[in-house]
């Protein structure tokens, strides 16, 4: 039997998903579920790194509910594809734990994204938690085993430590982890509605999978464009343009797209009419995926029936490889055993606010 790839990748519930994601990640996944066996994180444990304030937290299952419709609305089979929720496979936790030992702090200092985060988190110098960020995904894509990981370039350098912590482990204690390989994704990056390089989640130049034709109006209305342009007849640039650079990624007209962009570098043409263009094309492009996002959100408890599903299946898959790994490492000796068997007769009272 033909063994498919296994494919690990996630997305942080900070904020609902947008166009930026689509392009960058969705898309590919949407392509990946069918010849690879994907396993789709909801990473909300990477998320309490930068959002770990109560008010953040009690957010959190409404981010979660509207990312997971989003990904079911654009194309994601949960028939094909394992959506689960990182906090609630409790091995994530101890594999970043057993990983954490591999890895020199003076390694994980020296990541620039980490150091971003942090300033853009308005965190007061590094914390210990954001530190170990690169650690905890490692802990992720190790515990399913995954052989491929499609992320976007913010995230290839936590992936190349990622090929370390396997390549470490693997070494000092027996071949465990497959070295998986990194998947970069097939289009590049959607510039912010603000002209900034990037859309984001948090710096409010995002259109979302979820706005309404108005917000989408509003939004590309409001878009940056070329500052040097003051009046329609003088020559624009369509270089570094947003409007410009979602019609690429947008608009299926390929030739209109030619024409529009021609006109606009010979000053024939006013942003307003361009955006015009890109309105519409942007509604027409959402509107068949909310309209199943609708039909989706009438199925009650849907997300939590498929989250709970898919949880299922990831700690099935993270017990099987903690017991190798535990094993491998001289840790599943009998005394441990022993200590970890009152584990299973353990019966937990809801917690219902009371002191302990
Ligand atoms: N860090 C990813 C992000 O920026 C989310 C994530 C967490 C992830 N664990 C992962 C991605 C493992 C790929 C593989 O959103």
């Amino acid at each position: 039997m033909e063994t498919r790839k296994r494919i690990l990748t996630g997305d942080r519930p900070t904020g609902p998903l947008h166009l930026g994601h689509y392009i960058g990640s969705l898309r590919d996944r949407v392509q990946l579920q069918d010849t690879c066996e994907t396993f789709l994180l909801i990473a909300d444990l990477h998320t309490l790194t930068t959002h770990a304030s109560p008010e953040k937290i009690a957010r959190l299952p409404e981010i979660i509910e509207s990312i997971v419709l989003d990904y079911l609305a654009f194309g994601i089979d949960p028939e094909k594809v394992t959506i689960f929720l990182q906090s609630a496979v409790p091995q994530t936790a101890e594999l970043a734990l057993l990983l954490g030992n591999l890895s020199s702090t003076a390694r994980l200092e020296q990541l620039p994204s980490l150091k971003d985060m942090a300033r853009a988190a308005g965190l007061h110098g590094m914390t210990y938690g954001l530190l170990g960020y690169p650690v905890l995904m490692a802990a992720d894509i190790l515990l399913v085993r995954a052989d491929l990981v499609p992320v976007g370039k913010d995230n290839e350098a936590h992936i190349e430590l990622t090929h370390e912590l396997a390549r470490r482990f693997n070494h000092l204690y027996g071949e465990t982890f497959p070295v998986p390989e990194t998947l970069p994704g097939q289009a590049g990056t959607l510039p912010g509605t603000d002209g900034a390089a990037k859309m984001g989640k948090s710096q409010g130049n995002a259109i979302l999978l979820s706005d309404s034709p108005e917000t989408i109006h509003r939004k590309v209305m409001g878009m940056y464009t070329d500052p040097a342009r003051i009046r329609a007849d003088i020559p624009g640039t369509v270089e570094g343009n947003p409007v410009f650079a979602y019609l690429e990624a947008f608009d299926t007209e390929k030739d209109r797209v030619k024409q529009l962009e021609e006109q606009y570098r010979a000053g024939t043409i006013g942003d307003v009419a361009v955006k015009k263009v890109l309105i519409e094309v942007l509604q027409q492009f959402i509107a068949p995926f909310q309209a199943r996002r609708r039909e989706l959100q009438k199925q009650p408890n849907l997300v939590e029936d498929l989250l709970a599903t898919g949880t299922h299946r990831a700690r099935e898959e993270a017990a099987k490889t903690m017991d190798v790994a535990r094993s491998r490492m001289g840790l599943n000796n009998s005394t441990r055993r022993r200590a970890a068997a009152s584990q299973e007769t353990l019966a937990v009272t809801p917690f219902t606010g009371a002191m302990i």
